[in-house]
């Protein structure tokens, strides 16, 4: 099977993409490596975390073998795009539409989750070439808002990002999304206590959670 498709599977299979926003190199491997070790399969590093390509590089050295899916996040151009890529991102995310990323992104086979918020925006997303459209901010509009999104593009992959936790998880994929992204609930569980065990804890959690919904 393409590398891609792959890739693809584990996103579609899993339900979860884990959002790194750490404060530090050192916080963002030890979140990373937490959560992988409660069952997180696909995870983007954002652009906004020092170093993130080294954090990327030192990810997808050590995990890409087991199968876990390293991306990067937050990019906003071409240029990050290809950089990340560069690093071994294989999953690039964007929090809008941004068709440099689409172009470098489909250039090397890596997968797009592209941001969208409007109608418009998710039509727009699917027609440059995205393979999956982020809502987002999804907390400010809630499931019924992707169940009407659909309407007139029923086939629509989006993952909602924001404001996901596992109590409300299930509304989202009731309403049709095909997966979810998560930010803090699993990547800040530590911030207090520096206890990366919460993060292992929070991340089994939400996989459950959605094992719940999706059988
Ligand atoms: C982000 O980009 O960091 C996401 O919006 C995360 O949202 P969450 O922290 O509410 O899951």
């Amino acid at each position: 099977m393409p590398r891609k498709l792959e890739n693809l599977k584990k996103i579609y299979e899993s339900g979860i993409v884990l959002i790194i926003r750490s404060e530090s190199e050192e916080e963002a491997l030890a979140v990373s490596e937490a959560a992988i070790k409660g069952g997180i399969k696909a995870l983007e590093i954002t652009m906004s975390v020092p170093n993130a390509l080294n954090v990327i590089r030192i990810l997808s050295d050590k995990y890409r073998s087991e199968g876990i899916l390293i991306g990067a996040g937050t990019i906003l151009d071409g240029e990050t795009a290809r950089a990340a890529i560069l690093a071994g991102a294989e999953l690039l995310v964007s929090p809008q539409l941004n068709p440099e990323m689409i172009k470098m992104a489909n250039r090397y086979q890596a997968i797009t989750i592209s941001g969208a918020f409007t109608p418009r925006d998710v039509i727009e997303t699917l027609e440059a070439g995205a393979d999956i459209v982020k809502l987002f901010p999804a907390e400010v509009v809630g499931p019924k808002y992707v169940s009407a999104i659909m309407a007139p593009v029923p086939e629509a992959p989006i993952v909602p990002t924001g404001g996901v936790t596992p109590e409300n998880v299930h509304e989202w994929l009731k309403a049709g999304c095909i997966g979810v992204g998560v930010g803090s609930y699993i990547s800040k569980a530590a911030r207090k206590d520096g206890d990366y065990q919460k993060v292992t804890t929070a991340a089994k959690e939400f996989v459950q959670a959605v094992a719940n919904a999706q059988y």
